[in-house]
């Protein structure tokens, strides 16, 4: 292993852009297929993998959607969120925030308590296991009404107390072309008077002024891409000025051609113009690689200085919606990489 896999290896990290539903491997998606006595269209994993070939986020949105129909019970949630916890542990990710798509699962009749109880309790088991540390934001599907977003945030409301240490905040995902923040601004308003923490994709496909609007009519904490706000120099200095962090997620942007070469990704930019960026897998399954693979990527594309991926190291945990005293040991352990 070279010098620099090494280095990345021992990173510790906090992953805040990670789709659980993204998360499911072709594999996997054959085992529950076949525990619940569904047929999938494909004859094989291989075959599976063979149609990972997207020209942009709506036709990546298609055979996600299609995959999503395989998890079915809690424990269906329970084994996709493990398996994404051992992936993100082998990659040193000691804190994650993972998002789920509950509009996916209750319109197929999956009940929302089931959703819920799957994931936390994979996650509850992580922390018992070896303290991995992590969150959950519940994001609203951007292509449906926003009265379906509001359905669905009452719908889970009873659960919060039940889930109080792991269900933070919400977030607004799916085709971003065409479903711009301002639709749902009532939602997020309402979001935001129950004290939950708001983060939005935007500027993933969509214009700079999506990221406008995801910050000042949405009130994002942090944005979900964000990257083509370099178009736009004003929002580039306010973006700086303000470190509302973005999550950037480069195998992601580079399998949905958001870029056409790794090395005209525009991370190493926006780095080095003083935003917080961080670093991360988005839906690694279909994107081909998880946390570390995707630090690689950019280190070597980009030639990424290690105080650069210190700093998005360190950015990870300055975003991570966690208390001061939870962050400061991580930060303590990545400035110590510096010292190797
Ligand atoms: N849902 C899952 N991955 C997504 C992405 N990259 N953009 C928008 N919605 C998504
Ligand atoms: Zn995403």
């Amino acid at each position: 292993m070279s010098d620099l896999h090494e280095f990345i290896r021992h990173l510790p990290k906090a992953e805040l852009h990670l789709h659980i539903e993204g998360s499911l491997e072709p594999e996997m998606m054959f085992d529950l297929a076949q525990r619940n006595g569904i047929t999938l269209p494909y004859a094989s994993v291989d075959a599976v993998r063979a149609a990972y070939n997207f020209c942009d986020l709506q036709s990546f949105l298609d055979l996600y959607y299609a995959g999503a129909a395989v998890l079915r019970t809690a424990r269906d949630f329970h084994d996709l969120t493990a398996a994404y916890v051992q992936r993100a542990r082998a990659d040193n990710v000691r804190h994650a925030e993972l998002f789920f798509d509950p509009q996916t699962h209750t319109e197929r009749g999956v009940p929302l308590p089931d959703v819920f109880a799957g994931i936390a309790g994979a996650l509850r088991e992580a922390k018992a296991e070896d303290g991995f540390s992590s969150r959950l934001i519940l994001c609203f599907l951007r292509h449906l009404p926003e009265a379906d977003a509001f359905a669905t945030l009452e719908a889970a409301l009873p659960l919060r107390d039940e889930y109080a240490d792991l269900w933070i905040g919400v977030g607004l995902d799916s085709g971003e072309v065409g479903n711009p923040p301002e639709k749902f601004a009532g939602v997020f308003a309402r979001a935001r008077e129950l004290g939950l923490r708001l983060v939005a994709h935007a500027g993933e496909e969509g214009p700079p002024a999506y990221v406008r609007g995801a910050l000042d009519t949405l009130r994002a904490e942090r944005i979900d891409h964000g990257v083509r706000a370099e178009e736009d120099a004003s929002l580039m200095r306010r973006l700086k000025e303000s470190q509302t962090p973005l999550t950037v997620c480069p195998l992601s942007n580079l399998k949905l051609k958001v870029v056409d070469d790794m090395r005209e990704h525009n991370l190493a930019r926006l780095l080095r113009a003083g935003l917080c960026v961080t670093v991360n897998s988005d839906d690694p399954a279909y994107f081909g690689g998880y946390m570390n693979a995707n630090f690689i990527a950019v280190a070597e594309a980009l030639s990424l200085s290690r105080e650069e991926l210190v700093t998005l190291a360190r950015n990870s945990f300055l975003a991570a919606f966690v208390s001061d005293a939870e962050r400061q040991p991580w930060l303590d352990e990545v400035d110590a990489m510096l010292r190797r």
